[in-house]
């Protein structure tokens, strides 16, 4: 036949050591043999084992009963010492005169229970299918544009546009004071893009040193400048390849970087500091800025080309102070959230209050409201936010300047009067919660002179 005596013994030999889970007895049942791989599962790492009674080993061993009876058990459920099932087979080993020489005993892992594992593991991935498309989908609600608050026509305008706009690829840039939402705006645009399966990566050109902007926007290869992190780093375009890039603050990017950015958004595509390749990105970019570009653009500190380019659709929010009537429906979202996370009950806020909420000019806009709200909820607990849970705000709109209407200040005796009789009036009004006659009560003068000086202040 070819094969040596000693190849087939020394095949034999490992052949045996290799089988699966096994162990041979002798005919009363001493240990002979354990293969290896059950010597692992039992924790047994030297020979000691061998010719001891096969129940010192393996307590619940069935061998003693089949050398005791003669039957051998064929496909037998075997608790292994880790729990496990296992299938057994305890079959007689018998010489050429069939007589019993001892037991060979092998496990094979149960195959009920493998399939039974694997109908897990499959109930488990189609559930966390439907987990993942279920937050996919909140994250599309709570992003979308249907939940940016607004009742004013200038907002109901925007998100018109942006519906319009948001599955193109062009550039937009979104300017609005700080706090009216520009990266609510922003994230909305991705999300309700065809790009919301991959990232939005904002990056904020005035929190990073100049000198660093460049290699965080572009990554870097190893060994570009001391300091950097061994192997090198990817920028934030290539971290938002097939998504959007927020480049928040753009006005306080210097004037090389952007002629380097110029570059980027004509070429579409990027070489990271310190490489030589070039790498094609596919970005939407939305810029943001509180600063008046135009102005940069005219004093030469912002490139006009690249005005341009970023350019292309323009969203202007406006601040709240022009869009009093957004203010309740804000409100209502921010009492539903902060009830949410402070466990609070706050069950709404009432016209007193939305009243003087229009007589202040909201310098940090919705950002500003919303802290506003959290700071009352949190004081009153449970209830409805009425005008003396903002006392705190009114202090500020009758210290820090009047309300918006009489922006001027005060030169002559007259202004000081006019000023103070308004600042009086409203008080009187947002104690009285709007009743009027009783304001002009507390004011100690007739209800027609209150009307008269309501409408000369322009109060409603
Ligand atoms: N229309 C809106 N509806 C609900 N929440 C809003 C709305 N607009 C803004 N907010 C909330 O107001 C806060 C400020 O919004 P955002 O961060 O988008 O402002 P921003 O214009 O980017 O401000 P900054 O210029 O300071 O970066 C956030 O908490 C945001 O969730
Ligand atoms: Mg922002």
């Amino acid at each position: 036949m070819g094969l040596s005596k000693e190849k087939i013994e020394n095949i034999m030999k490992h052949a045996v050591n290799s089988m699966p889970l096994s162990i041979i007895t002798d005919e009363n049942a001493n240990v002979v043999f354990i293969s290896r791989s059950y010597k692992e599962l039992l924790g047994i790492y030297d020979d000691d084992y061998i010719g001891k009674p096969v129940l010192e080993i393996i307590p619940n061993s069935r061998i003693p009963y089949v050398l005791r009876t003669g039957n051998e058990i064929i496909g037998d459920i075997f608790v292994l010492k880790n729990q496990d099932l296992a299938f057994c087979n305890r079959i007689l080993i018998k010489d050429d005169e069939g007589k019993v020489l001892g037991v060979l005993s092998t496990l094979t892992l149960g195959m009920d229970q493998v399939d039974a594992m694997s109908k897990t593991i499959e109930k488990l991935k189609n559930e966390n299918l439907i987990y993942k498309s279920k937050i996919k989908k909140l994250r599309k609600e709570i992003y979308s544009i249907d939940s940016i608050a607004s009742n004013s026509t200038s907002m109901q305008k925007l998100k018109n546009v942006v519906e319009k706009i948001a599955d193109s690829p062009v550039s937009v840039l979104i300017t609005g004071e700080t706090g009216t939402g520009k990266e609510v705006f922003a994230n909305a645009i991705h999300m309700m893009s065809g790009r919301y399966e991959n990232k939005f990566v904002k990056i904020n050109c005035a929190a990073i040193p100049k000198d660093l902007l460049e290699s965080e926007l572009f990554g870097y290869e190893d060994g570009a400048f001391s300091g950097a992190v061994k192997g090198g780093k990817i920028g934030k375009f290539e971290l938002a390849n097939g998504g959007t890039i927020l480049l928040d603050e753009i006005g306080e990017m210097s004037l090389e970087l952007q002629s380097k950015l110029l570059r980027v958004l004509q070429e579409r595509e990027i070489e990271r500091v310190g490489g030589l390749k070039t790498i094609k990105i596919d970005v939407r970019v939305i810029s943001s800025t509180n600063q008046n570009i135009e102005e940069l653009v005219r004093t030469g500190k912002f490139r006009e080309d690249l005005y341009y380019r970023i350019n292309v659709v323009e969203l202007n929010i406006p601040p709240l102070r022009e869009r009093y009537e957004d203010i309740p429906a804000l409100c209502e979202i921010f009492i539903d959230k902060i009830n949410r996370t402070h466990g609070l009950g706050i069950s709404g806020i009432d016209v007193s209050a939305l009243k003087l909420f229009r007589n202040y000019n909201w310098p940090g806009n919705i950002r500003e409201l919303e802290h506003v709200i959290e700071r009352a909820s949190v004081m009153k607990k449970i209830g409805v936010l009425e005008v003396d849970d903002f006392e705190f705000l009114m202090k500020k709109i009758f210290k820090n300047g009047e309300p918006p209407a009489a922006a001027e200040s005060p030169k002559t005796l007259d202004d000081i009067r006019d000023v103070a009789e308004k600042e009086l009036i409203i008080k009187a009004l947002l104690t009285s919660k709007g009743n009027k006659t009783k304001a002009a009560e507390a004011l100690g003068i007739n209800r027609s002179v209150l009307y008269d000086k309501m409408k000369k202040h322009g109060i409603d």
